[in-house]
């Protein structure tokens, strides 16, 4: 058996300094997207956990895709049906993490989350693959199914549906928004005294802060 307790990695890949932090979260994580972008061993960059709560207070977690972001905040899409759906729909706030580990680097993002606007779902779902977009139809994501035959049923049936004509995202489709309020950037360094650079928003301005790690 693997002993997680056994394993151990130094990181010295890089450091993260004030003097050398942009003014503004997105400069540098648009920075770092690309580096984990450009880096060969790199899968799903742009993979990120984001976790929410209940309306009783209970947390939950799960990966999604990144699919854009901008100085406003990071977008990915979902069903609003889906459990994360109902928690962001009665509790509109979530913390995102991106782990880059191939340069020893995280970064965490929380915020105020709210629906982007129908037009943009519109356009992200037409540039899907049309399985893609059957599937969005054709799954009622996070409800119980009683075997993968009745999921199978469900994509023929929609493939049938509309069968020679564009397919629009389904009404309980679409994507959220976590409009950063913290961005803490992290870099390992070595002997567990890594660099941690947290962006908070003060009004329209972006304190800088360190955190010990
Ligand atoms: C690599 C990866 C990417 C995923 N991307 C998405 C995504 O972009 N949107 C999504 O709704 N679910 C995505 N999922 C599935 C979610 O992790 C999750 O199973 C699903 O959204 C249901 O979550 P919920 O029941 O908490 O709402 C992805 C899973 C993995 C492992």
């Amino acid at each position: 058996m693997t002993d997680p307790a056994s394993m151990r990695r130094v990181y010295q890949r890089g450091t993260l300094t004030e003097s050398t932090a942009p003014e503004h979260w997105f400069t540098l994580f648009a920075e770092w997207f690309a580096a984990a972008a450009a880096e060969l061993i790199a899968v799903e960059v742009n993979a990120m956990q984001v976790a929410t709560v209940d309306a009783a207070g209970h947390p939950a977690v799960r990966t999604v895709l990144l699919k854009a972001f901008d100085e406003r905040g990071i977008v990915f899409y979902t069903n609003y049906s889906s459990a994360k759906g109902r928690d962001l729909e009665a509790r509109p706030y979530a913390a995102a993490v991106l782990a880059w580990l191939a340069q020893e680097r995280q970064v965490r993002i929380s915020g105020p989350v709210s629906r982007v606007t129908r037009a943009e779902t519109e356009a992200y779902f037409a540039g899907r693959p049309r399985g893609s977009q059957l599937g969005a139809w054709a799954s009622g994501q996070s409800a119980l199914v009683p075997s993968r035959a009745v999921l199978d049923e469900a994509e023929r049936e929609v493939t049938e549906r509309f069968a020679g004509r564009d397919i629009p995202p389904p009404p309980h489709w679409g994507g959220y928004r976590i409009a950063p309020e913290a961005v803490e950037f992290w870099q390992g360094r070595p002997d567990r005294l890594h660099d941690r650079l947290r962006y908070r928003r003060e009004g329209e301005r972006w304190l800088l802060e360190r955190l010990a790690p």
